[in-house]
């Protein structure tokens, strides 16, 4: 069998630290006879600042045409106070290779990470399918009269019916395929009447493709009450570009913090790619304090992803057992490094 390629981009800050350790328990897993030939790529704002380049011409094309899959850290560096290179890198690969389903699961894997009262840790799982292409994110609008007392700024949220619906489709699909009942759609349909009618309008056709599963809607100010309130009734819920980052990290927060998030951002058939929730967060950059078991659920997702599921149930079942042990960072509950807690998962891996 042909190793599997994988691009590999750490990028900035605790992205490096994390990262480090995703790669470990890559090497770690050794699924069968597959094995991965690893490529790191070194675009990151240090990078950015030594050459004025984000990342090569092209580069993305040779992605989508030499890799199987592609694992990021984060980005975002002060010194990039407008995160030029963050945009083109991370959100260049989202919307340059097409990466329309942001996958992000919502899981608590121990009891003490739960910080909900009347709800047990295991009733905290469903999934949240972000649109990964367009919305507030498409980066349409401009400036006018900019600096002046008289200026405005535009913002476009720009939603299609193509990107509406192959999004909404994908979680009833996955639904289906898992044996979920109900599918929720948030939006803001209320106050935003032309993409609210456009999301609405399509959730309800393509719900009708779906007979078995329960299409319900909330408006995206009561989802994240009811994702505090009651979790349990979730099972997959699906949103624009926007409300999908602003409430998966409130999922984040159901899950432990940031620290134990994953996410895939995924065009099925074709190249994707994988990264922590979480962003570079500065202040911990070498320090050892990151958490790498969000990077490390997402060596999991993309082991998934890439059809190695014994291997990706493997390494969700080594992080349980470090979170049961202890062998974890401060932010969950441990004592560990980033760096320690990265090979307590790596040796329950080996045994
Ligand atoms: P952040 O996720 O970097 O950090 C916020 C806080 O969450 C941290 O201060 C820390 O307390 C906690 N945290 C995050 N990851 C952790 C981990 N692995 N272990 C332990 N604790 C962790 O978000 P921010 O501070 O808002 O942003 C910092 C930079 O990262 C900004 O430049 C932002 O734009 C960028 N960002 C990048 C991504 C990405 O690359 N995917 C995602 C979010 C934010
Ligand atoms: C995320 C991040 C990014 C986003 C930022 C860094 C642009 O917050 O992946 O959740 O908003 O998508
Ligand atoms: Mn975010």
């Amino acid at each position: 069998m042909n190793p599997l390629r994988l691009a590999i981009v750490p990028g900035d800050g605790i992205g490096v630290d994390v990262t480090r350790e995703a790669v470990k328990i890559l090497d770690a897993v050794a699924p069968g006879a597959a094995a991965f030939e690893k490529t790191f790529f070194p675009w990151s704002a240090d990078h950015y600042l030594a050459t004025g380049e984000s990342l090569p011409k092209g580069a993305f094309d040779d992605l989508s045409a030499h890799y199987d899959a592609i694992f990021m850290g984060a980005f975002g560096d002060p010194r990039v106070p407008d995160m030029a290179h963050a945009r083109d890198i991370l959100l260049g690969a989202r919307f340059v290779l097409d990466l329309y389903v942001n996958y992000r699961p919502v899981r608590c894997l121990a009891e003490r990470l739960n910080p909900l009262k009347g709800v047990t840790a295991s009733a905290i799982d469903f999934v949240i399918f972000r649109e990964n292409t367009e919305g507030s994110y498409a980066g349409s609008g401009g400036n006018f009269k900019k600096g002046t007392p008289d200026e405005v700024a535009l913002q476009e949220d720009i939603s299609t019916r193509k990107g509406v619906e192959r999004i909404v489709r994908h979680a009833f699909e996955f639904a289906r395929q898992r044996g979920k009942t109900k599918v929720c759609m948030s939006d803001k349909s209320n106050a935003m009447r032309f993409v609210g009618d456009l999301w609405q309008r399509t959730f309800r056709e393509v719900a009708a493709d779906f007979p078995g599963i329960e299409a319900t809607h909330l408006y995206v100010d009561a989802l994240v009450m009811q994702m505090v309130k009651d979790p349990r009734q979730f099972e997959v819920v699906v949103t624009n570009n926007m409300f999908g980052d602003i409430t998966t990290d409130l999922g984040a927060a159901l899950q432990g913090g940031l620290g134990m998030a994953a996410s895939g951002n995924i065009h099925p058939g074709r190249v994707s790619m994988f990264e922590p929730v979480h962003g570079s967060a500065p202040k911990y950059a070498g320090t050892g304090k990151a958490n790498p078991f969000g990077a490390i659920l997402t060596v999991a997702l993309m082991l998934e992803h890439l059809e190695l599921a014994e291997a990706a149930r493997a390494v969700e079942a080594a992080v349980v057992a470090c979170l049961e042990a202890r062998e974890c960072t401060a932010d969950v509950g441990g004592g560990l490094t980033t760096e320690q807690a990265g090979d307590a998962v790596a040796r329950r891996l080996s045994r």
